[in-house]
């Protein structure tokens, strides 16, 4: 497959391969400081259409970890489907690169973009979904459980892009999804058919809940998000007054397994989705997930843009 625009698009096979070569690279890069140049004088066009720390950076070093490079063009820039159209940007791109990621506002964007592109294509977040944050996320819980098969995964909050992601992920590879999400803030009912299908397929348990501490009981991760993804602003007082129930905070961790970790794919917003004192306290991964954007981001850039 060309490119990376969603988990759901790849057999479990395959982003089983993206995982182990995730954990090969990463040991390779923390035992000798470096990776063997399999990218060499590649270079990865970034294309932003919302601000990033982690997307930005991670890809930027782990091109440079490969032995390549990746370039910056922020959401001032180019004017994706206004200044000039997604197939223009998408041809004239890739004279110039040898790979793109892109973060934007519609899903059917990047779509639409490496329809026309004939270089990989990797999908940094879209109203939709975020595939490299899933493929980070499962890689965490695969290094503290040792293994996704039979490990339950429960996001509380939000059924957003994120959301979405991670259900495919772990449908896909075997972990067992429950969410507990407010009455009229959950996934899109296309996703869950999608989080059905594969659920089935890998024999895991698919649960769509409103009751976080029913959710949380038998987790081995709780995952959050914020309430407010970008693009939707607006919204932000409303869904501040719907949300509070859905607080990831000591009480609803003390009702999980005791080794549960909690996971969120940050930027968070500190005492509303979850509190500080889970965020710093021994059963976050917060910090080693968000370095794991690189790790696995790695093994998504060798198997799309290496010869
Ligand atoms: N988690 C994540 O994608 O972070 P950024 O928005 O900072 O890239
Ligand atoms: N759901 C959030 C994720 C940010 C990385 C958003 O889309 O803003």
């Amino acid at each position: 497959m060309k490119d990376f625009l969603s988990v759901g698009d790849y057999s479990p096979q395959a982003l089983q391969e993206f995982l182990d070569l995730a954990v090969e690279l990463k040991k390779e890069y923390q035992e000798t400081g470096r990776n063997a140049p399999i990218l060499k004088d590649k270079k990865l066009g970034m294309i932003f259409q919302k601000p990033s720390l982690r997307t930005r950076v991670s890809f930027e070093r782990g091109m440079e970890h490969l032995g390549g490079s990746a370039m910056y063009i922020g959401p001032a820039e180019i004017g994706l489907g206004k200044r000039e159209s997604i197939a223009d940007v998408a041809r004239v791109m890739a004279g110039y690169v040898d790979g793109v990621m892109a973060r934007v506002f519609d899903h059917q964007h990047v779509v639409e973009f490496a329809k026309w592109s004939s270089i990989p294509v990797i999908n940094g977040l879209s109203d939709y979904n975020h595939p490299c944050q899933a493929m980070a996320d499962v890689l965490t819980i695969l290094e503290e459980f040792g293994a996704l098969k039979g490990t339950n995964v429960t996001y509380v909050g939000d059924g957003n892009n994120v959301a979405v992601s991670l259900m495919h992920a772990c449908t896909k590879l075997g972990a067992n999804f429950t969410i507990a999400n407010p009455e009229g803030y959950g996934m899109p009912e296309s996703s869950i058919e999608e989080g059905r299908k594969f659920a089935a397929e890998s024999g895991s348990q698919i649960r769509l809940l409103t009751d976080p501490h029913e959710a949380v009981r038998d987790a081995d991760a709780i995952y959050t998000d914020t309430w407010t993804s970008m693009g939707q602003e607006e919204e932000a007082a409303k869904r501040e007054r719907v949300f509070p129930p859905y607080q990831v905070n000591e009480q609803l961790i003390s009702e999980a397994r005791e080794h549960v970790i909690v996971l969120h794919c940050l930027p968070a917003h500190r005492n509303h989705e979850i509190t500080d004192a889970v965020a710093d306290g021994p059963h976050s991964r917060l910090f080693p997930q968000a370095h794991n954007r690189m790790h696995a981001q790695k093994a998504i850039l060798a198997k799309l843009l290496a010869d």
